[in-house]
């Protein structure tokens, strides 16, 4: 069922919380603006801070339609908005001509007509859901496309239209709602921004990464999520190369209730280590003494409040 779009912050925070996205006051009220300005909304941040999973919540509670375009090196716009469905072109002028059919100009019409039209996530995002309401459209991971691109992007981000030369210009009636995520591996252009309400994603504090456990991973134990969550924001605080994103925090947790852990011991911190770090260097500088002297600052904390 669509659900009208939010009318305050606190129902944008409430919509988000019913999608199990805990998000703060500042975001909420970037989405909220985005969403009433008809802006596109912009979100970079670091890997595993919860970017993606907002457009996923939005069109969720939404119950739009997530239209999905995952940025990559090389993305062509025939992989982004369009191409034509050569191999069924192909068979339908070998049937045409079996058929003895002679005018070509009559063919040509047909076989570049929309049936033959593999639409991409740019176009299909132009259409809106049988509702009649417009989708969400996520772009994400921008960061890895090229200039080029992105300069295209931005005309189709103007006015939201596509033409395809052989059948025309095609028009959203709606705009799609947009969100478009970068993981800042380098800079977006400026024109692109400009266009979009900016947002950066932080590392959650530990109190809300603690609300995020709860809602994520309910039967991990109070004491536990706490030790969980002392233990990652501690981390954060040390030069690593990746720093542990939720996303690892989730499944650090996910692998101790596993293992059928109510607790944090030295032992099982350096077991499990490969959930929160995922490059060697980093793992051989926390394994062993320094885990277990953060370990154990992270007890002391604890039994201090
Ligand atoms: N604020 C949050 N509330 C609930 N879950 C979150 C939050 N932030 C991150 N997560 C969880 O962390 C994981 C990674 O989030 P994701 O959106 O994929 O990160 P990003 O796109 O920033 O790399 C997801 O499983 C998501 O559910
Ligand atoms: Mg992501």
């Amino acid at each position: 069922m669509t659900e009208k779009l939010p009318g305050s912050i606190d129902e944008t925070v409430n919509h988000l919380t019913s999608g199990k996205y805990v998000a703060d006051r500042s975001l909420a009220t970037a989405l909220y603006l985005a969403l009433k300005l008809g802006r596109p909304l912009f979100l970079e941040g670091e890997a595993g801070v919860g970017k993606t999973e907002i457009a996923k919540v939005l069109s969720e509670t939404l119950g739009r339609r997530l239209i999905r375009l995952q940025c990559y090196e090389g993305l062509d716009v025939a992989s982004a908005v369009y191409e034509w469905n050569y191999s069924r072109q192909m068979i339908d002028i070998r049937i045409a001509e079996a058929a003895g059919q002679q005018d070509r100009q009559a063919i040509e019409k047909s076989i570049f007509s929309e049936e033959f039209l593999i639409k991409r996530p740019l176009l299909q995002a132009l259409e809106a859901d049988p509702s009649g309401e417009p989708p969400v459209l996520l772009i994400d991971e921008l960061d890895r496309t090229d200039e080029p691109f992105e300069a295209f992007l931005l005309e189709v981000l103007s006015d939201f239209q596509v033409t395809i030369p052989e059948i025309g210009t095609i028009t959203a009636e709606k705009p799609p709602i947009v969100i478009i995520t970068s993981n800042r591996t380098r800079e977006i252009h400026d024109a692109i921004k400009r266009r979009c309400f900016y947002y950066w994603v932080d590392y959650p504090d530990a109190k809300r990464e603690l609300d995020i456990l709860s809602v994520k991973c309910p039967e991990a134990p109070e004491e536990m999520s706490q030790q969980i969550v002392a233990f990652v924001q501690r981390l954060r605080e040390r030069d690593l190369f990746k720093l542990p994103g939720v996303a690892e925090t989730i499944d650090w947790t996910n692998a101790l209730l596993q293992l059928d852990r109510i607790d944090l011991d030295p032992q099982t911190v350096n077991d499990t280590l490969g959930t929160l770090l995922k490059y060697q260097d980093d793992i051989e500088k926390i394994k062993g003494s320094e885990a277990a002297n953060i370990l154990e600052q992270v007890k002391a904390d604890i039994a201090s409040r």
